[in-house]
């Protein structure tokens, strides 16, 4: 797969070469392509917001410089994703479908949002366009949240993850969000005791315990 990811900020993606991802991206089975905005700005002040027509408070990204650095990178193998609080709420099933794209474009907006017809002009062009959140709250921009969506998303696709059973283990358990508490050595710490099922060996009754478990978390966690 690949990722694409156009950011004023290009240092916030570091990260992408830690851990799992940085071995993903090693192995071949990810490229990530990390593209500077400012470096599209089309005046002299490298200037890519100015003010909302219509007025009110903040700067929005001009769509000049978002279409420069947008549209090298389309193409119909591509699904544009554009960060906004507004968007439709990023979960689970929404990241297992996106492991199954071939080419993901992130467009990590700042400020007020990117002007609405960059959006309008992919979806014109029969682009695959989709405005996401990643949870009710409001961040200083896209960044954080591509960072977050491409972490849950590239772990499902196969050959990432060292352990293929965890995967299998987490679509059993309800698209992959309800875990049950994990315990290991050693089996008595602080004087809280490993729950005496799971020192058993009985692999039915554990499985059964595990569930019960997952449900009763899941409902405190409401
Ligand atoms: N940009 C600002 N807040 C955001 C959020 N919650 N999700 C996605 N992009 C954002």
């Amino acid at each position: 797969m690949k990722i694409d990811a156009v950011t004023i900020f290009p240092e916030y993606f570091a990260p992408l070469k830690l851990s799992l991802l940085g071995k993903a991206q090693e192995s071949g089975i990810v490229e990530f392509g990390i593209h500077d905005l400012r470096s599209f700005a089309t005046n002299v002040h490298n200037q890519v917001d100015d003010t909302p027509y219509g007025g009110g408070a903040g700067m929005v990204m001009m769509p000049e410089v978002w279409g420069k650095a947008l549209d090298p990178l389309m193409s119909a193998q591509s699904d544009l994703i554009i960060l906004t609080p507004a968007g439709r709420r990023f979960d689970q099933p929404m990241a297992a479908k996106f492991s199954k794209a071939s080419h993901l474009v992130f467009a990590c907006g700042r400020y007020e949002g990117i002007d609405d017809r960059v959006r309008q002009h992919y979806l014109s062009k029969n682009h695959r366009v989709h405005e996401v959140s990643i949870g009710d709250y409001v961040l200083g921009g896209g960044e954080v949240a591509s960072l977050v969506m491409i972490e849950a998303i590239t772990r499902l696709i196969p050959g990432v993850l060292g352990n293929p059973e965890s995967l299998a283990e987490e679509s059993h358990n309800q698209e992959g969000y309800l875990e049950y508490p994990s315990f290991t050595k050693p089996q008595n710490w602080r004087d809280i005791p490993v729950p005496e099922i799971l020192l058993s060996g009985n692999h039915g009754e554990i499985a059964k315990w595990r569930a019960a478990q997952a449900i009763e978390r899941a409902k405190e966690n409401l």
